[in-house]
């Protein structure tokens, strides 16, 4: 077997993972661990594949759609992978070898006006996904795309790249996502997304979620199919979250809105582990096998999405960027998960304290604390839009006295919400806008300079964008409505139905549309508006629209 010079060895892999951690634990590693270390950093890619002809695929290998993400003015990332049994482990395909997968890009839905085209090997080694960096595009364009395998061709997706550098355009909408939990409902949200008219989709992490489905498909009661066994326990092996994407993938309300829009991703703690701190899991259980089955979730994840990022090395994978539409909106997209310091006061809601008011306390890690200013401060857009994980502003959850605040969120790191607020009175950035998901509730926020001090200025707002499927069914008036609504005067809007939120950016104001739907566990459910917002540019503060 030919070993390229570049493949790690067991060796140096579980070195860069103790370079991480306390190395009185990490001697402790078992052998298991080191193995599934190994196995989640094979070689890169490399001629030598054998080639599969298509006879050996078998059958249609398009299962998990298409997708397309991170565009550009020029540039977009085409996605597939290829599955012709997706529920299997290895999803029908032999586990070594490459499968040549044509591409076409072009300006019209039927393939008339082909502007590119051309082939890309997908390896056993990444599960057979393919991402092709298609260059040299139109801005501000729509492009349809498909993959060809033998006689098999993958369904048509549609993507737009983005406005030319330098122009500001009259305006540019978006989807705000997050929180798909397979096992809660059906993906109905996403059906009706597919039929939006949005430049770009937004996706702020839970994508997927870690815990065991059962045959039913949880709360989605199948009565027309049986899920494997193999699905139904935590992820902790590379095999096992490849197997997760596989099953959220195959689902066709998922397929529709990826197919429809290009998407931005990022994720947030349930793609690892739920509530996990950098390299610190949930109940603080040995940090080394956890660093591996961290590794194996986001090589899984980078394998899954449309994302232009280098494939992961070792044991990180960088993730946090920025985009711009244009002069209109840059969005920092952040990762506010593999940087931090470990929940304080032993997560959940608390009491704040001096372990959580500490002022070294981070959310972002020191590198994209210092990459987030400069950004800032560079920027000549009319919106600053910083799509991320966890809620920003305060949460009371009680109208008297001190009260108990979420330690996973920024309430549980004041001293890193302050050093952001500084960084954009700093750049003097007049419109900031927030776009936030974990809570799998909708709300609207103004974003005040001081949380303590209702009459404290307005610096910007923050739209939380419900979950797709997390939670089942919800309700319009949660039991905590009245509180949270009370106790939180730059509160404007919560609901906790299932939906999105479309957000939609012209060059004098902002404008949120928050959607939900009638039901989840059937299918079918029924769209509706609950809400909308605006901004106005210059004079941040939400008013009903
Ligand atoms: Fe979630």
């Amino acid at each position: 077997m030919t070993r390229p010079a570049d493949r790690p060895t067991p060796d140096r892999l579980l070195r860069e993972a103790a370079a991480r951690l306390d190395r009185r634990r990490f001697l402790t590693v078992t052998s298991a661990a080191a193995a599934l270390a190994f196995g989640v950093n094979l070689p890169s890619a490399h001629a030598a594949d054998a080639e599969l002809t298509p006879r050996a695929i078998g059958d249609d290998p398009f299962t998990l759609g298409v997708a397309s993400g991170d565009p550009t003015p020029e540039s977009v990332v085409l996605w597939t992978r290829l599955a012709p049994r997706p529920l299997e482990p290895g999803a029908g395909l032999p586990p070594a070898g490459s499968v040549r997968v044509g591409w076409e890009i072009a300006r019209d839905e039927r393939f008339r006006r082909v502007e590119q085209r051309g082939s890309a090997r997908a390896h056993a080694e990444f599960s057979y996904a393919v991402h092709v960096d298609v260059d040299g595009l139109d801005p501000a364009r729509t492009y349809w795309y498909r993959f060809t395998v033998g006689p098999w061709a993958s369904p048509t997706g549609r993507t737009r790249t983005t406005a030319p550098r330098g122009h500001r355009p009259d305006s540019a909408s978006l989807a705000l996502v997050s929180c798909q939990a397979y096992e809660d409902g059906y993906f109905t949200a996403y059906r009706h997304l597919a039929t939006e008219d949005v430049d770009a989709v937004f996706h702020v992490g839970d994508y997927i979620y870690e815990y065991g489905i059962d045959a039913a498909g949880g709360d989605r009661h199948y009565t027309d199919r049986t899920l494997p066994a193999h699905h139904n326990h935590e992820t902790t092996t590379l095999e096992d979250y490849r197997l997760r994407y596989s099953l959220y993938k195959n689902d066709p309300d998922l397929q529709a809105a990826h197919a429809a829009h290009p998407w931005y991703v990022t994720w947030d703690d349930h793609e690892v582990e739920n509530n996990y701190a950098a390299g610190i899991p949930e109940k603080n259980q040995d940090p080394a096998p956890f660093v591996a089955r961290r590794a194996a979730a986001y090589r899984a994840y980078w394998e899954n999405q449309p994302l232009r990022m280098p494939r992961p090395r070792g044991t990180d994978l960088t993730l946090y960027r920025r985009v711009h539409f244009g002069r209109l909106a840059q969005f920092d997209i952040l990762d506010t998960r593999q940087y931090r310091d470990d929940q304080a006061n032993g997560d959940g809601w608390q009491y704040p304290t001096p372990e959580s008011d500490a002022p070294a306390r981070t959310l972002m890690g020191a590198a994209q604390e210092r990459w987030f200013a400069e950004g800032l401060r560079r920027s000549r857009a009319t919106w600053n839009v910083v799509p991320q994980q966890v809620v920003f502003s305060r949460r009371r959850n009680t109208t008297a006295g001190p009260s108990k605040l979420s330690m996973d969120a920024w309430d549980g790191y004041p001293a890193a919400r302050e050093r952001f607020l500084k960084a954009v009175d700093r750049s003097g950035v007049k419109n900031l806008v927030l776009l936030t998901g974990d809570v799998h509730v909708a709300y609207a926020l103004d974003v005040k300079r001081d949380f303590d001090d209702p009459d404290s200025r307005t610096v910007g707002v923050e739209f939380v964008g419900t979950s797709i499927s997390s939670d089942g069914d919800g309700e319009q008036k949660p039991s905590n409505w009245t509180t949270l609504m009370a106790a939180n005067p730059h509160m404007k809007f919560y609901d906790g139905r299932r939906g999105y939120t479309v957000v939609t950016l012209d060059r004098h104001r902002a404008r949120a549309d928050h959607r939900v739907v009638s039901h989840i566990t059937r299918p079918g459910g029924t769209l509706s508006t609950a809400a909308s917002f605006t901004t106005e540019a210059g004079n941040p503060g939400l008013h009903p629209a």
